[in-house]
């Protein structure tokens, strides 16, 4: 695999301390996707509502983050991420949520470089989106198009096996 971290314009900074992000932590897999590519590229994570990175997605969320932000985003020991309240405001981007997860915050939410790859946690960010269950207008992190066709989320959807689009089957 290609193991270069692709370009980027974006001043990458840690949620909690403001510094500036090392994305030579990152793992050598997954460092230069398509989708990585772009998100690098424009600042927007191209994953947001593709069907085919919605399950993998989830399924990262569930052995990454829903232990402590519970399964469905409900919060646990940390806040709720279902909803249209955050304690950093930069989260409602795509660049904030990124640096939150790659860098972590405060307390018990650590780094997650050791665990997904770049390109799972821009998986793991477009499952965040998905799971929100608040008014849609809210949701400033969809583009006007994805946030017309976007219904709140309920428990029990199911996916398609093998759906066209950027991501591949875990
Ligand atoms: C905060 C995402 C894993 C504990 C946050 C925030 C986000 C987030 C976006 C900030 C929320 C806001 O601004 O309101 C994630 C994701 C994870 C993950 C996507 C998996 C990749 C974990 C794990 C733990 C944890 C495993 C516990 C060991 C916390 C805590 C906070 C927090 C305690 C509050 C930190 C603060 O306010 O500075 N998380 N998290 N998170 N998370 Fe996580
Ligand atoms: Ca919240």
């Amino acid at each position: 695999p290609d193991e270069s971290i692709p370009p980027t314009s974006m001043d990458l900074r840690n949620t909690d301390t403001g510094e500036p992000l090392d994305l030579s932590n990152a793992q050598k897999e997954g460092r230069n996707t398509e989708g990585v590519r772009k998100f690098f590229q424009t600042g927007i994570n191209p994953y947001i509502e593709d069907a085919s990175c919605l399950k993998p997605g989830e399924s990262f969320y569930l052995t990454s983050c829903s232990g402590c932000h519970g399964e469905i985003g409900e919060g646990k020991i940390g806040p709720g991420l279902n909803d249209d309240y955050w304690t950093y405001p930069k989260n409602t981007t795509d660049q904030g949520l990124f640096e939150t997860i790659f860098g972590g915050a405060r307390a018990q939410m650590g780094p997650h470089y050791d665990d997904l790859t770049l390109d799972q946690m821009l998986q793991v960010m477009a499952w965040v989106r998905h799971i929100y269950k608040d008014d849609v207008k809210a949701a400033t992190w969809l583009t006007a198009d994805q946030r017309r066709k976007f219904t709140p989320f309920k428990r029990g959807e199911t996916f398609p096996d093998d759906p066209p689009g950027l991501c591949k089957a875990p």
